[in-house]
């Protein structure tokens, strides 16, 4: 089968010709069907995110159709569309261990113990192939999804999962108001589209990107853009004059160097709000006690997300509640990696580019 695999640190992401993976104890083995490349793919592969086993197929998250279980395997079924959401946890109730399968990203404080080096060695491989072998552990069947037509809109549901934790642990409730910042990524842009299906009455939408900020107000007069100056004292004061004071914010910025983005925001958050933190900051966050605490704020991480969000945003999705037209998707084979991860690079937003092996 062809496969995107990384063999040494310096080769990149290549095109490769390898065995059909063989099924084995506890897993399923899948016809991947699509693959939603996130924007910053391309860094991940160069080491700017951390590092995985070599060599490696990559892919954390996808859709595959399901083509054969092990005797052990009950979870999913032979022929059940099914979503790959590549996070593979040690089932050890009092010491959890959590650990990203076929990407980077360990669990608890991200670093690697000889367990989840065991987990992402023998459940290596992931999903940018024509074919898969995954742990029934990171398996969700989607019922019905046989007959949904848009296969490449249902690559986006792993990162709408991850988003729509993210609400949940914001304890949004309709009728609230939620400040997404780096609502112009696609993890942000995922938290907009959740928050307006469920019911948000106005969602603050921040970011630096004009296009991606116009899509958004473009998708529903609750949405009110603020753009990113980069200056706190500017952008602060806008976003709390966008909606007032707001219930919950919920940050989904990538790599920014500074915390400046994130604490624009900050000021916003009325007495008694929520602020939860799933992007992908590596700033520490200069908060100031006495106004955290007379404020009673609740400040939360959330990181991946259960089956249970999965299955709640698919019905969602299945039943248009929540509509996976809006977004403008580019589909790409397995031919060119390096083509695909620059396309991937020059996505926003909405935007977003599915791998349909
Ligand atoms: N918690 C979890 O479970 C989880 C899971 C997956 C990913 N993540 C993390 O989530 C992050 C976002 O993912 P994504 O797919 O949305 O990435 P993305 O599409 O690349 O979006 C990145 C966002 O960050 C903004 N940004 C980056 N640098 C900035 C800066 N210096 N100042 C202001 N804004 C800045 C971008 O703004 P503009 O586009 O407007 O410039 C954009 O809104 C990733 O870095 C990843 O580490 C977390």
């Amino acid at each position: 089968m062809k496969a995107w695999q990384i063999t040494t640190p310096e080769s990149g992401l290549r095109l490769a010709e390898l065995p059909d993976p063989e099924l084995r104890g506890g897993g399923a083995t899948l016809d991947v069907l699509a693959v939603q490349i996130p924007a910053y793919t391309a860094d991940l592969v160069a080491g700017g995110r951390g590092g995985f086993p070599l060599p490696i197929v990559l892919g954390a998250a996808g859709i595959g159709r399901v083509t054969a279980t092990a005797d052990d395997v009950f979870g999913v079924r032979q022929g059940d569309i099914a979503v790959a959401t590549g996070l593979f946890r040690s089932g050890r109730a009092a010491e959890p261990e959590e650990a990203l399968l076929g990407w980077t990203g360990i669990g608890g404080d991200g670093r690697p113990t000889p367990t989840t080096d065991r987990m992402r060695d023998v459940w290596r491989d992931g999903l940018c192939a024509e074919r898969a072998l995954q742990p029934e552990r990171t398996l969700l069947a989607l019922p019905g999804a046989e007959t949904y037509k848009a296969t490449e809109q249902l690559a986006f549901l792993p990162w709408l999962g991850i988003a729509g934790a993210g609400i949940e642990r914001a304890e949004v409730r309709a009728g609230q108001t939620v400040a997404i910042v780096g609502a112009t990524g696609q993890l942000g842009s995922a938290a907009v589209l959740v928050a307006l299906a469920r019911g948000a009455a106005a969602v603050v939408a921040i970011g630096r990107n004009r296009d991606a900020l116009d899509a958004l107000a473009g998708l529903d007069p609750r949405v009110i853009p603020v753009a990113l100056t980069g200056d706190r004292g500017v952008d602060g004061p806008a976003i709390l004059a966008a909606a007032g004071p707001v219930d919950a914010v919920i940050d989904t910025l990538g790599a920014a160097p500074t915390p400046e983005p994130t604490m624009s925001a900050y000021q916003a958050i009325r007495t008694d709000g929520r602020w939860v933190l799933v992007g992908g900051v590596r700033q520490d966050l200069p908060i100031p006690y006495g106004d955290f605490m007379h404020r009673r704020l609740t400040l939360r991480g959330s990181w991946m997300c259960s089956d249970s969000t999965i299955l709640d945003l698919w019905s969602m999705v299945r039943t248009g509640v929540l509509d996976l037209s809006l977004l403008d998707i580019q589909i790409v084979g397995l031919d060119d990696p390096a083509a695909a991860l620059t396309a991937a690079s020059h996505r926003h937003g909405l935007e977003i580019v599915v791998l349909m092996p």
